[in-house]
C-alpha cells in the first residue's frame, strides 16, 4: 500500500515476446532488501507496486519473504489483479540442485507464494555452492565445487519436469557464463527462455548481452542502478558508482529526474528487462513510468553505451571452491569453464 496517487496503465509498460511467446513486462520489481528491510516491508512495496501499475515481480527463495510476498499478491488479487497479468519469477537455490530436491523446493515456493503456477522458474546459480549466513567473503566453503556440466544438466531436467507438470510455464538461468550457456543450448530439451545477470551502465556485458539475443534468449538485468545500497560484503575499493557518473547525471538533469531512472530507462531501451528494487513509492513509481516516457535520444543511448566501465558489483566470492584462483574463476573470463 502507498500513499501516491499516481498510476501507470500497465498495458503501456512494454513487454519483451519470449521465443515460447509469452510476454514479459519489461520493468519488474527487484526483492532483495540487502539486510536493510524486513520480509513485511519488501512485501508491502510489492503490494503497493502492483497497485501503481507492476505486473513483473522478481521472488527468490532464499531472500527469505516469499511467503509475506504470498500473501501481498493474494492481496492484490482479491482487489481485482487477474493471475494472468502477473508476471511472478522465483530461482532454486544452490542447496537444492539435487535432482529429488527441485520439484518439492518449487512446490514450497509455490505455497508460499500462494500459486498454481509460476510464469519463470530460474536456477539462481550454476553451482551447488552455499555458505551460512553472514561468513567472511574471502571464506571458503570446502564443499564447494566448480561447474559440472553433468550435474547442471540433472538439475535442469527436473526443471524441464516443472514445465511438463505445468508448475511452471518458462524456465531460465542466472549468473551463466557463454561458455556455459553454450553447453546447455546444446543439451537442453528445454531451451532457457531468459538468463538473469547483472546489467548496469558501469557493467553492461556488451559481448554477453549480444550472445543471449542471437540465442533467443532475454536478458533480465539486475542491479540495474548498480545496487548503490548492497551490504558492505559486496563492495570492494574499485567498485565504481553508476548513479554518479557524470554522463547519467547530466542526462538526468536534462529529464528532471534521479540518475538512478535514467539507468532504468536506459536499460529498457537496451532491450534487457531491468528489475529495480525499492520499497519508497516515489522511487518505484519513477522506476516504471520512466518506461513509459520520451525515450532517450540516439545521442544518449550512444553516450551511456561509451560509460561502461566493465566493473562487476556482485562477484560472487562466497561461492569459490577451495582450489580456485579468485572471483574471476566463476565468469569464464578467458572463454573456458574453470574447473
Ligand atoms: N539473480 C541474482 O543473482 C541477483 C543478484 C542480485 C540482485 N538480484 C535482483 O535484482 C534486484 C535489484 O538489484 P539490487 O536491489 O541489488 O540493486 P538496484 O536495483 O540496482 O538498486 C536498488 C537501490 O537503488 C535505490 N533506488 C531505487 N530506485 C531509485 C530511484 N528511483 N531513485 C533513487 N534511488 C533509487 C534504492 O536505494 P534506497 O533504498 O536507499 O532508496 C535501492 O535500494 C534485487 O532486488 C534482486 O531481486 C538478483
Amino acid at each position: 500500500m502507498n500513499d501516491i496517487s499516481e498510476r501507470i496503465d500497465s498495458n503501456l509498460v512494454p513487454k519483451r515476446k519470449l521465443y515460447t511467446g509469452a510476454e514479459i513486462p519489461a520493468v519488474g520489481l527487484g526483492t532483495f532488501g540487502s539486510d536493510r528491510f524486513t520480509a513485511d516491508q519488501i512485501a508491502e512495496a510489492v503490494l503497493g507496486a502492483i497497485e501503481i501499475g507492476y505486473r513483473h515481480i522478481d521472488c527468490v527463495a532464499v531472500y527469505g519473504n516469499e511467503k509475506e510476498i504470498g500473501v501481498s499478491l493474494q492481496k492484490a488479487m482479491q482487489k481485482g489483479i487477474k493471475r494472468e497479468e502477473l508476471w511472478i519469477t522465483s530461482k532454486l537455490w544452490n542447496n537444492k540442485h539435487a535432482e529429488e530436491d527441485v520439484i518439492p523446493t518449487c512446490k514450497q515456493t509455490l505455497r508460499d507464494l500462494q500459486l498454481d503456477y509460476l510464469d519463470l522458474y530460474l536456477i539462481h546459480w550454476p553451482f551447488p555452492n552455499h555458505h551460512g549466513v553472514g561468513v567472511d567473503v574471502n571464506s571458503r566453503d570446502p564443499h564447494a565445487i566448480p561447474y559440472i556440466h553433468e550435474n547442471y544438466m540433472k538439475t535442469w531436467r527436473q526443471m524441464e519436469k516443472l514445465v511438463e507438470m505445468g508448475l511452471v510455464r518458462n524456465i531460465g538461468t542466472s549468473n551463466m557464463t557463454v561458455p556455459k550457456l553454450k553447453l546447455l543450448l546444446r543439451d537442453a530439451k528445454i531451451k532457457p527462455v531468459v538468463n538473469e545477470m547483472e546489467l548496469h551502465p558501469h557493467f553492461q556485458q556488451p559481448e554477453f548481452f549480444q550472445f543471449c539475443k542471437d540465442n533467443d534468449i532475454a536478458a533480465i538485468g539486475f542491479c540495474p542502478i548498480g545496487s548503490p545500497t548492497r551490504p558492505d560484503r559486496d563492495k570492494t575499493p574499485d567498485d565504481t558508482v553508476d548513479i554518479e557518473d557524470p554522463v547519467i547525471v547530466k542526462i538526468a538533469q536534462r529529464y528532471n529526474v534521479h540518475p538512478a531512472v535514467i539507468c532504468v530507462k536506459w536499460a529498457v531501451q537496451r532491450g534487457q528487462i531491468p528489475i529495480p528494487f525499492s520499497v519508497h513509492p516515489n522511487e518505484y513509481l519513477s522506476n516504471l513510468k520512466c518506461a513509459t516516457t520520451e525515450p532517450l535520444t540516439d545521442e544518449e543511448m550512444k553516450e551511456i553505451a561509451s560509460a561502461d566501465k566493465n566493473n562487476r558489483l556482485i562477484k560472487g566470492q562466497v561461492f569459490l571452491w577451495e582450489t580456485a584462483r579468485d572471483w574471476r574463476d566463476l565468469w569464464d573470463l578467458d572463454g573456458q569453464i574453470a574447473s
